[in-house]
């Protein structure tokens, strides 16, 4: 095995953490105060862009940044806002079903409108499930369900929720940054990603993007001190910096992906890229016998899963590791009904990437012998 010294950093084709560029790993080697007015300047200017990238204005939202990976910003926004209500929770996927655990353990009311994972949410059974549950106060999905990478519809759900008077919590986890939408078009009330996904920073904290009128209502109710939104807010709000101590070279890193995001072009052109790196994935997958889980009108850019190969000599315990051996990282299957590896095609990736992966998949490919196809119609794994 490599020693730290000698390790050489693999692409990371999964959900994240990301490969992430040089300039945003450089950015990481300064020991800052966390009441540095450098560092507080830093933490501003993040919450700035922040807002810019959701498309709203500091009148009527605001950013909060918390410490830790994307659940815990799940975990707070829940913990703060649904409090004395009831949750509906949109579920296509292992990150809805998160969801329903985080709303249960915090022993609020839950209930559910579900969908196989190989489909979209839709907007019409949270108009029937609000219409039928007066006590539902609150909705909430996921944008890019990565459990597949299926993209659900949030402007049309969103509108639903709007017009039927609930509030909206939108983890947007895997799209932010990528999947241009505005937040206010969307009636997004409490919209949660994290540093490490599409801004291609890397891990150490979450944000919630947060509607100001939706967020002071919920003043005093936090059952935990650490993920209570508001006061996070006032802490961030009353001396520009965190209430605990903050994940300082993380918070470096993010400002100068954010940076690098706005010299690509924003998330339009992420967006782009990332979808290019898709396609040339999945032509070349195609080309080599494997097929996808999802049907192609409900694919992301984000991250893909591919049908296991049925031939016994395939194995993807072998499979990973001899890519990993490679340098190249992919990630195991998550959805329920199907067995699955994923390859995600976000972070600092482009098309020659790809086509290496592809290289190195065709070589183990022939290695190990297996043939790539499946019997099953991808319509048939889903009775
Ligand atoms: C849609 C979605 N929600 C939640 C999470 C959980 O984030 P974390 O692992 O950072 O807690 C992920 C992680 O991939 C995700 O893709």
């Amino acid at each position: 095995m490599r020693t730290l010294e000698s390790w050489k950093d693999k692409a990371l084709f999964t959900p994240g953490p990301l490969t992430t560029s040089p300039s945003v790993k450089q950015a990481m080697l300064h020991d800052m105060g966390s009441r540095d007015a450098a560092f507080i300047e830093t933490i501003r200017t993040i919450r700035a862009a922040l807002l810019n990238l959701a498309g709203v204005s500091g009148n009527a939202y605001t950013a909060v940044l918390l410490q830790g990976s994307g659940t815990f910003g799940l975990e707070a926004v829940v913990n703060t806002a649904v409090t004395g209500g009831k949750l509906l929770v949109g579920v296509n996927g292992a990150y809805g079903r998160r969801m329903v655990k985080i709303a249960e353990m915090a022993g609020i009311p839950v209930s559910t409108v579900e969908v196989p994972e190989n489909e979209a949410l839709r907007e019409d059974d949270f108009a029937q499930a609000l219409a039928a549950d007066p006590a539902i106060t609150h909705v909430s999905i996921c944008h890019c369900e990565t459990t597949s990478g299926v993209l659900n519809p949030v402007q049309a759900i969103g509108h639903t929720v709007y017009g039927l008077s609930r509030v909206f919590i939108v983890d947007a986890m895997s799209s932010f940054g990528a999947v241009p939408f505005n937040q206010e078009e969307c009636h997004i009330d409490y919209l949660i990603s994290s540093a490490n996904k599409c801004i291609e920073g890397v891990p150490g904290f979450c944000f919630v993007v947060a509607r100001l009128e939706s967020l002071l209502a919920c003043e005093g109710r936090s059952r935990s001190l650490c993920l209570d939104l508001v006061d996070q807010y006032r802490g961030l709000e009353g001396n520009g910096q965190f209430r605990f101590t903050p994940p300082t070279h993380a918070l470096l890193a993010f400002r100068q992906a954010l940076r690098e995001l706005e010299a690509e072009g924003g998330p339009k052109a992420r967006g782009e890229r990332y979808r290019a790196n898709q396609t040339i994935l999945v032509e070349g997958m195609r080309a080599l016998g494997f097929e996808e889980y999802l049907a192609p009108a409900l694919q992301s850019g984000i991250i893909t899963s591919f049908l296991c190969p049925e031939d016994p000599k395939f194995d993807f315990e072998t499979f990973y590791s001899l890519l990993s051996a490679e340098g190249k990282v992919i990630y195991p299957g998550k959805v329920g009904n199907a067995d699955c590896f994923r390859i995600g095609t976000i972070g600092r990736l482009f098309a020659s990437d790809i086509r290496d992966l592809l290289s190195a998949i065709w070589r183990i490919k022939t290695e190990m012998g297996f043939r790539a196809g499946t019997e099953r119609a991808r319509g048939e794994t889903h009775e």
